[in-house]
């Protein structure tokens, strides 16, 4: 076991775990120095310069260069990093918004990063009997640039039946409120997802299951340090504020569902037969 008794029940009752020091300061300069390699690898197109991505209006989910990124490293950028004619207003590194959605599999940093032994161990004690790594982000959060990302729970998104998804949520960097640090409703995992997203034809929809929006009233804030864990349920209700502050605010993610449950063929992250899921091995 990788859990204390009181984590263990945070995990239970709150539908999250907080864990300092998962991360250790050299681990965090690996993936920092590796980020900055993959920006700077990046070549933007027109067309790429065009796709601005909105956590808030959704409107990225109709195009074809979201839904294909779940089998590749691809940048997305906040509202507000380009003029109209797609030229960037802020240097690069101020105007992403997140790189996805297969870090994990398609970059050996990444790769070693996300499937040690302390992971897979920590997956085993959450209760995960065939763990697979699904999705990963590099999450930017820019001073302020960086938007809202609006109350929603993962399992909405990446929906398995029965549900087994779980976030994983590194902080590269201290997360504070001021910073736009994760906010979550404690127990409010215990409740069904309210929505499901999910591809339509050749877009998206999203169907309502429950039309009341969750209580923002409940969301408290973990201020964590860099190199902290926070796993969280699937049907966790969590959301971020805008980065009004100074500083950045970036973070590793990955999320992870259990073989053992059906992933279901319109969920919006498809990878193709060459890119096949897989755990810790
Ligand atoms: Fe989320």
């Amino acid at each position: 076991m990788s859990l204390s008794v009181e984590q263990s029940a945070s995990w239970n009752d709150d539908g999250f775990v907080v864990l300092p020091g998962f991360v250790s300061t050299g681990q965090i300069s690996t993936l920092t120095d590796r980020i900055g390699e993959l920006i700077a690898a990046f070549t933007l197109s027109p067309g790429a310069a065009t796709t601005i991505f909105s956590t808030t209006e959704q409107t990225h989910a109709q195009d074809e260069y979201f839904l294909t990124s779940g089998g590749t490293i691809r940048p997305f950028f906040e509202d507000g990093a380009f003029d109209t004619e797609g030229n960037l207003q802020v240097p690069m590194d101020r105007a992403l918004n997140k790189l996805g959605h297969a870090m994990h599999d398609l970059d050996p940093i990444f790769d070693g990063f996300s499937r040690t032994p302390e992971l897979a161990t920590l997956a085993t004690d959450l209760g995960f009997v065939d763990p697979l790594l699904l999705q990963s982000m590099v999450i930017f959060k820019p001073p302020h640039i960086g938007g809202e990302v609006i109350c929603h729970c993962d399992h909405t998104f990446l929906w398995t039946e029965p549900q087994t998804v779980a976030g994983f949520w590194f902080a590269l960097d201290d997360a504070t409120v001021d910073n736009g640090c994760l906010w979550v409703t404690p127990g409010g995992h215990h409740q069904p997802a309210r929505t499901r997203f999910r591809i339509d034809g050749t877009g998206t929809t999203t169907d309502v299951i429950d039309p009341v929006p969750y209580e923002m009233d409940g969301l408290v804030p973990v201020e964590v340090e860099a190199g902290t864990l926070i796993a969280f349920s699937g049907l966790l209700p969590h959301w971020s504020a805008p980065n009004t502050s100074d500083d950045s605010r970036l973070a590793y993610t990955l999320h992870m569902i259990d073989g053992t449950a059906d992933y279901l063929e319109d969920n919006w992250l498809q990878r193709g037969p060459d890119l096949p899921l897989r755990g810790f091995g």
